[in-house]
């Protein structure tokens, strides 16, 4: 293994090797999942299922964070043993990720037998570079955030910020450090040689501020706490949750056979491409992540990425306020596309965003159930209706270039790529939507049904091929985001690709299916039955 401080890729694919990882954070199993929880991954999913679309060999990774005192005292409070406890919520992770059609790569869960060895070789490696010290630990600590607090970023009554309802607690005893102030220089060059390495804008100046006050070391093991790995040179201390947490990550790569080494971890997919992750949680991923690699001499991630957090009705969405809402209780009322596409579209990612369910059912239902769904299903009845059920006899090629939908076409794959790869969801959404308007519009303003009194059967061929092929290639693009939809429009329009299985050779797929003009003449469409429901308010 080679000393690399940091990728020197920009963006966050690594193109020379062809591969791309990306992670969601390891879930606390203190409860069940929720919406925040769910955001994360539905986004990392759409990353990761594009990233395949377009021939990357992609491994995505998610799971649970199952150590520290959080979770102790939970399982304690349920009267199970911390395992048991664990076993039972991680599954309703998987439970909940099967449901919103989640496609991971690995489930990485920190209390797994072959983790403890990453771990153990890891702090090695950070205890042999000298960046260990046993210390004197005073302040108060959010046992949920896991986290020491500085007295002056806490309310009254040390209460912390993100869990008002609960004080956070003093704490007086000894410690090892993690030696980050070791690293302050490392880690300025380093956000200055990649500027990308924190996403977005707003979330990097956060970071580079807090940086510029000056790191202090942080703690890295508890005293009175069991559950977790004790502290390889010294076992009346265990080790602190987020320490073993990040590496998680790591554990993650190891094949299913491998002797668990960082040697075998890191071979194929270090570094990860991009961790994606909720604001709260940006500087151990940004600052504490990256100056422990550099200490253990490994290669940093490729970047990070801090969204946002998901309000309702305007409020955020917590315990705290009990407005949280059961990702699975929406995903049952309304379908895994349908929760998907709203939060990918209706939210900037890297924004706040809200949750509204009147707003919820009326996007789905302009842009699913109209716009798009109702768009196929009359084009493919005047299909049926006017050329037989195929697709109607038009080389693309004889269409005017100027043909309104063509000319949005042709560039559509080129401008939804980068949306994809900058995160920027919400954009790419936007962009295929402008095809399917225009379709809509277009077919009103064509009027096939007229052309076809008028016997123009050319004329009408050419509109019905326009706007059939608008609809295959705006499914196309959007089957990240929607892909049970996506797949029944593939499947009405007669085309046998499965959308979520990249098999062959995925790239050179992707160059003829992101490009408008890919529908063959002549082949039989399949039969015409709404393919999204319209949504109905349920309460
Ligand atoms: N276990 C740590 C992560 C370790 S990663 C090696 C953790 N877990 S968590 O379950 O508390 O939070 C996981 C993610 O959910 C965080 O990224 C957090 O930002 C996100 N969310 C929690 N509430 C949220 C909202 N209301 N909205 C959006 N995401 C939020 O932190």
């Amino acid at each position: 293994m080679g000393v690399v401080f940091y990728s020197q890729s920009m963006n966050y694919t690594n193109t020379s090797k062809n591969t791309f990882a990306i992670t969601t954070p390891l879930y606390y199993v203190n409860d069940v999942p929720h919406l925040g929880s769910a955001y994360t991954t539905i986004a990392a999913d759409v990353v990761a299922r594009f990233q395949r679309l377009r021939g990357l060999s992609v491994l995505m990774i998610t799971g649970t964070d199952e150590h520290g005192q959080k979770i102790e005292r939970t399982a304690q409070a349920y009267g199970r043993s911390p395992q048991e406890h664990c076993d039972l919520i991680a599954s309703s992770f998987v439970e909940l990720w099967e449901l919103l059609g989640i496609k991971y790569d690995r489930f990485s869960r920190t209390t797994a037998v072959r983790h403890q060895a990453i771990v153990k070789e890891f702090f090695g490696r950070v205890w042999d570079a000298g960046d260990i010290y046993l210390g004197q630990q005073k302040g108060f600590y959010c046992v949920s955030c896991e986290e020491f607090k500085e007295e002056r970023d806490l309310l009254e009554n040390h209460r912390c910020p993100l869990h008002p309802n609960r004080e956070a607690e003093w704490r007086d005893e000894q410690n090892y450090f993690f030696r980050l102030s070791k690293y302050q220089n490392q880690l300025e060059a380093l956000y200055a040689e990649q500027p990308n390495f924190i996403q977005p804008e707003s979330r990097r100046n956060e970071v580079l501020n807090f940086v510029r006050q000056g790191l202090q070391d942080f703690s890295i093991s508890r005293v009175n706490l069991d559950w977790g790995f004790p502290v390889p040179t010294d076992p009346n201390h265990t080790l602190y949750v987020w320490f073993d947490a990040l590496l998680g990550y790591v554990t993650a790569l190891l094949e299913d056979g491998d002797e668990p080494t960082l040697a075998n971890a890191l071979a194929k997919w270090w570094p990860i491409n991009i961790h994606l992750i909720g604001k709260d949680i940006l500087r151990f991923h940004a600052v504490y992540w990256p100056a422990m690699l550099m200490s253990a001499q490994l290669p940093i991630s490729g970047g990070v990425f801090g969204h946002g957090f998901l309000t309702k009705d305007g409020q955020k969405m917590g315990k705290t306020l009990g407005n949280t809402v059961d990702p699975v209780d929406l995903v049952r009322r309304y379908g895994a596309d349908a929760v998907r596409y709203y939060f990918v579209k209706e939210i900037e990612f890297g924004k706040d965003g809200d949750l509204n369910e009147t707003r919820f059912v009326n996007v789905l239902n302009a842009d699913l159930a109209n716009d798009l769904g109702n768009l196929l299903n009359r084009t493919l009845k005047m299909a049926q209706k006017y050329c037989g059920g195929k697709v109607p006899p038009v080389a693309p090629e004889d269409i005017p270039s100027d043909n309104a939908l063509k000319a949005i076409g042709m560039e559509l794959g080129q401008r939804v790529t980068p949306a994809y790869e900058n995160l920027a969801f919400s954009q790419g959404c936007e962009e295929i939507l402008t095809l399917v308007r225009s379709s809509n519009k277009y077919i009103d303003e064509q009027a096939p049904w007229t052309l076809y009194k008028q016997k123009q059967q050319q004329a009408l061929e050419q509109v019905l091929y326009a706007v059939l092929e608008s609809v295959r290639l705006a499914a196309y693009l959007l089957s990240p985001v929607t892909p049970k939809l996506s797949s029944s429009i593939y499947q009405q329009l007669g085309i046998s690709l499965d959308l979520s299985q990249t098999t062959g050779d995925a790239a050179a797929t992707f160059a003829t299916h992101a490009q408008w003009g890919m529908l063959a003449a002549n082949h039989t469409l399949g039969e015409p039955h709404p393919v999204f429901q319209r949504l109905e308010l349920v309460s």
